[in-house]
Parts: structure tokens; sequence; C-alpha cells
């Protein structure tokens, strides 16, 4: 974890090299302020121009940015275009026969697909989707593992206008079940089962039980990739499967042009409430965002390996893996299975098998690679690579280090890259042969993105101070609203007093050292960040007090050497406060309940049973005596209000 105290005495600076800097798309801090200068004179302007070089558009636009109903913001209303024209066809004159994507599955095989292949494939399945039914702006809810076949679900419903909800593979039947009922899902498109690390994990058997749970009638399709012929439910004529309704359809697909703001698709995050919010964003904005941060972040070259190694469940994996990179026509790797099977030098082997050039992760996996063998990259040749990324959560310093010096030989710079779901695409990150790089600092905004840290009022504070990060002004790529719930949306993203309704707030707090370098200090709201995944703590008490034995839960984060935050968990049960193995044998059944109802990565680390929990007087859990707690620091804070000091004492450590 980044605590103040680690970022703030960091000093070491590494500018870009002379090597580098003079083949990168933007070389030289010059070249980076130049941009920004084009920006700033008229933002506008500064999009239009990249949205028409970079994107082919069926019918131009005319309409820049329409604010008239700010804060939902248009881009480019009045122009149509196709992403997945955008991502396959546009490349079939010119590069049908490039290598897409090099797919190395969870026991080593290796699946090449060229353009021409994977185009051909979401054509079939898109004919196949159209022939059941499934029409521009459906909602359908994609449970893939991550294979060629899950991009080829997103780009099929991009081809037919199909609003695609990507729900992460380990979520639980549970959590699949609200998503499918929140978009109001007409098709759900899965695998029999996922194979990760050797094990096999069920995905229909999860669909089914999700389709049990009520209120999901509007599914009238499931669509079964066949991925281990493991034994499954299957239930005809809803359920069919991908090989046979994609055997014989037609291998070309009209692409369905659409609105520049037509929902390419929503994605379910954490906020600070019980319930997750989907996340919708635009067509036309959302790809502007993801090909100008692969050119400008990535220093996207077509000599390229690019591989990033994000699950397409999350807003990585949509901008990184299905949409950025095809847009481009970059060769990419996509892998399977996990780092550490079946050796824990699985990663490092992969990028010198295929000679990966670009390598994009999230801290919390160098951190679990650097505990179990922080020399092993050196036995592999990593001499292939040239850029690295890091992406999530913040990289403490002694992470990014050993990323720099181990895997990239001090040779390679490294992008830290903050942005969130919301934003579609990178926000904060150094263009890494314009900018000198400082370990734990995401460094400078992209061109054309407003970045500022401002006080409770909205005022921007100086460099040095702490506050609330925002965007200042609409960017292409961000989020439109939240499915269903625009006053949601409208509070959670542009509140009255940050900013007076006008400036994105990210929910992040953050500060500028004195050269006016960004650092992200962490979530200002109630989610966690475990293990670069976001997590609302409300999500987790609902799911804990839904258990019979529960009757009152608080859930807060604690720092973790691995995961970047832990889930500590307090408890209050209904009957009788537990002793001796009765504590070990009650945790082990939370822990499994709160799996099985939002998913294994919600499981609490820890969980300390009390009498009761700190409160006021006025009966509100006094959550920062609990974050004292969990991280077994003493209590200095003043806890006058505090109705049953007592209490604190029993919830001291951990339950025995
Ligand atoms: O707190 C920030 C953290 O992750 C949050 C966004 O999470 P999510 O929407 O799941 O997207 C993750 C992948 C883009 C942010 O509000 N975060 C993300 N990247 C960084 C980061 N914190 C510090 N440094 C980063 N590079």
């Amino acid at each position: 974890m980044s605590t103040i105290e680690s970022v703030l005495n960091e000093t070491r600076i590494f500018p870009p090299s002379d090597e580098f800097s003079s083949q990168a798309n933007v070389s030289s801090f010059q070249a980076y302020q130049a941009l920004c200068a084009e920006a700033e004179q008229d933002y506008q302007h500064f999009w239009a121009k990249r949205a028409k070089e970079r994107i082919l558009w069926h019918k131009p636009f005319t309409q820049i940015l329409d604010d008239r109903n700010a804060p939902f913001y248009k881009w480019f209303a009045d122009g149509e275009l196709n992403v997945s024209y955008n991502c396959l066809d546009r490349h079939l004159a010119t590069q049908a026969d490039k290598v897409a994507i090099i797919f190395e599955s969870d026991d080593g095989e290796v699946i090449r697909s060229t353009y021409r292949d994977l185009h051909q494939r979401v054509c079939q399945l898109a004919n196949a989707l159209k022939a059941r039914n499934i029409k521009k702006g459906d909602r359908v809810v994609i449970y893939m593992p991550m294979r060629i076949e899950a991009v080829v679900a997103m780009q099929a419903c991009a081809r037919i206008g199909a609003i695609h909800s990507v729900v992460f593979g380990g979520f639980s039947a549970k959590s699949l079940h609200e998503r499918i009922h929140d978009a109001g899902a007409v098709a759900i498109i899965t695998a029999d089962e996922q194979v990760r690390g050797g094990k096999h994990h069920p995905l229909k058997a999860t669909v089914d039980e999700a389709m049990r749970m009520s209120d999901t009638t509007s599914v009238q399709s499931i669509v079964v990739y066949q991925r281990t012929g493991g034994e499954i439910p299957f239930n005809p004529p809803r359920d069919v499967w991908w090989h046979e309704i994609t055997q014989n359809a037609g291998s070309e697909c009209e692409p369905e042009w659409v609105d520049a703001e037509h929902p390419l698709f929503t994605l379910y995050t954490s906020g600070s409430t019980g319930k997750p919010k989907g996340v919708q964003h635009s067509s036309a904005g959302y790809l502007l965002g993801a090909i100008v941060s692969m050119q400008w972040i990535f220093d996207y070259k077509p000599t390229d390996i690019f591989w990033c190694t994000a699950d397409v469940g999350w807003i990585t994996g949509h901008s990184y893996v299905t949409y950025g990179p095809l847009a481009m026509g970059a060769t990419q790797v996509i892998f399977e299975g996990i780092p550490t099977y079946p050796h824990a030098g699985r990663f490092w082997e992969i990028i010198q098998k295929h000679q990966v050039t670009t390598f994009y992760t999230a801290p919390t996996a160098i951190r679990s690679l650097i505990k179990l063998g922080g020399d092993l990259p050196a036995q592999y040749d990593l001499s292939s690579l040239r850029l690295l990324g890091s992406v999530g959560e913040p990289i403490n310093p002694e992470a990014w280090m050993w990323f720099y010096e181990k895997v990239g030989r001090s040779r390679c710079p490294i992008v830290d890259t903050w942005w969130q779901t919301e934003t579609g695409c990178h926000m904060i990150a150094p263009t890494p042969g314009a900018v000198a790089l400082k370990p734990g600092s995401c460094t400078f905004p992209l061109p054309g993105i407003f970045a500022a840290i401002v006080d409770e009022a909205g005022h921007e504070v100086e460099n040095g101070k702490g506050g609330f990060l925002v965007i200042k002004k609409p960017f292409p790529s961000q989020i439109r609203t939240l499915w269903g719930d625009p006053e949601r949306f409208k509070k959670a993203y542009f509140p009255e007093d940050t900013g007076h309704g006008k400036y994105y707030l990210a929910g992040d707090s953050a500060y500028r050292d004195k050269d006016g370098y960004f650092w992200i200090m962490g979530r200002i709201d109630d989610v966690l960040n475990v293990s670069g995944h976001r997590l609302g703590t409300m999500e987790i008490e609902s799911a804990l007090v839904a258990h019979p034995l529960v009757a009152e839960a608080a859930v807060v984060g604690k720092p973790h050497e691995i995961k970047g935050e832990a889930v500590i968990a307090f408890v209050v049960l209904k009957g009788k406060y537990p002793h001796g193995e009765e504590v070990a044998r009650i945790t082990d059944t939370l822990r499994d309940w709160v799996a099985k109802e939002i998913g294994p990565i919600a499981k609490p680390d820890e969980i300390r049973f009390g009498e009761n929990l700190p409160k006021t007087r006025s009966g509100k859990i006094m959550r920062r005596l609990l974050r004292t707690l969990a991280k077994g620091e003493e209590i200095t804070q003043d806890i006058s209000t505090l109705e049953n000091p007592a209490i604190l004492e029993q919830l001291k450590y951990p339950s025995k």
C-alpha cells in the first residue's frame, strides 16, 4: 500500500531515455505540453479533430459537445458509426492476415486468430444472435472465461448494436442475478465451465442458479460456449450451443450503424451503497478514449505485441483487451490462466515465448510475484519488453522499483495509469517518451483531461495539499449515466458542493507535489480496493446481515501487503457471543456465505465478533474507530460521542 509517508519521502526520478523518446509518439515534454496547450485553447475542437481522424464514421458528425442537459453530456451526437466495424473491418483491406490475438490457455495451448478470422467469428455469432431475435438496444449479459470467445461475444454485440454487460466469471449467482435483472437482459452468453490454475469452475450451472432466483423472466436465450465438455444443465429451446448456432451462420454481417451516443455497454461496479452501479458508456466517445490512450500512454506501434493481463469482466479488459488494441490493429496476448500455474514464472514465460513488448498489469499481481519469486524474472529472456504499465490501485514505490529493475531491466518506462470504470480510459498517466517518472505517482493528466484537486467547497488547493480529485471539463470517454438511475448518477459524480455540479467527482483523494505531479491517496467513500477490485463495504455488510446468525455487521479496510487492502468485518451475532472453536466455525461459515452472496473476492480476511459495535448516541456506527482497531493501532481519536466505550476493548483483537 502507498502510505502518505512512503510516497512523501519519494525523491527518485526517472527521465525517459533518449532511445525511448526518439521513437515515441509523444517524444518530448514540449510535445506533451503542446498537446495540452492545444486542448487548453479549445478542448472541444481538440477532441473533434481526433474523432474525425481516428474513427471511421458511417455518417460524419457536425456537432461536437452538447452540454444542454449537463451533466448528461453528449459528444459527436449526430454522427453514426459501428464500434466493431472500427475494430475489425477497418483492418481487412490492409492487414487481414495479421494476428489479432495470441491466445494461451490455462494448460499452455496456443491459438492464433488473425483479423480475418476474428472478423468471421464475430460476424457468425452476430448473425446467430440476430437469428434469435436479439436486436439493437437489447441487453446481453456475458459471463465467460477469459478466451477469444469472450472478445467475440462483446464484439458481436457491438456489431448488432446490442448493449453488453459483462459480469466477471468470479461473481456469484446472486451477483449475476442482480445484474441480469437490473439490465433487463434478453440473453446471456456463457460457457459450460471455466478453467483456471488447472481447476474447473462452473459457469452455466451458476447462470441457472441465477435464473432460478425471481424476476429473471426477460431472458429468452442462453448461448453456451463449450469449454470443457463437463456435464451441465441444459434446457432447450432457451439454451443453445454456441458451436451449433454459429456453424451455419453467415460469415458476413452488415454492421448496425448506431448514433455516437448509442450505449456500447454497461458495466457494474461498486459504489458507497449496497447496490452495484450500472456504468453506461457511449459508442464514439468511449472508442476515442481507448484509441488516444493506446497512442499516447501505451505509445502503440504496429510492431508491438501488447499484453494486458486484466479479465474482460473489468473495465481494463474492456478498454485494453476488447476495444483499444483491436481498434489500433494490434497483436495482443490473451491468457486464460493465473500467474502462478503451473509455476510462479508463468507470466515471464509468456512474455518470453510471445515476445511481448508492452506488459500491463496490476500492483497486486506484482506484489504477489515478488513474494513468490523476486528473482524469477532473471531466469527468462525479457528483452522484448519496451514498456510496462500498472493499473487499479496505487503502486507502492518498492513494488514500482522491483518492476522497473527486475522486469524492465531499468530500460522500460512504467506507465502508472489512474482511471476508473466511469472514465472509460486513462485519465492521469505518463506519456512515456515525454514525462520523467516518479515511483508511485501517476504523473500528469492526458492532454484534454482537466484534472484538479479541490477542497470541500470546490476550490482548487495549492500543490502539496490533499483534496478531492475532480475533472473540470467534460471528456468524450466519460460515463453517460447509471443504467436506470439518472438521479444517482448526478448525485454520485456531479454533486453541488465539490465543483458546483460541474466537475466530475472521481471519489478519490489525491495531492500534487511541488512539481505538479499527481499522487493518488485512495477512496473518499466507503469503497475498498482489494487486489485492484472495487468492493463496497455496504455490499459486504448487506451480505453478512442476510445470514440468519448475524444481527449487525460493519466492514472496513486494512492495509494488506499483497492485496493492497484486506476486508475486516465486525459482526454482532443474534445469539450469544461466540467462544473457543465456535469462533472458527462461524467465521468459516460467514466467509463462505459472503463468497456465495457476492463472490470469493469479497470474502472477509478477518471477522471479529462483538456484543455490539461502537456507536454514537444517535446510533451511528463509528467506522473510523473500527478502521483504527482493524489496523491494530491505539485509539487516539475523540471518543466522547461514543455511547459504549467498553466495546472497543472487545473488538481490539481477533476473537478467540
Ligand atoms: O481508487 C482508484 C483506483 O481504482 C479506482 C477505480 O476502480 P475501477 O473502477 O474498478 O477501475 C480500476 C481500473 C481502471 C479509482 O477510483 N485506481 C485505479 N488506478 C489507479 C488507482 N489508484 C491509484 N493509482 C492508479 N493507477
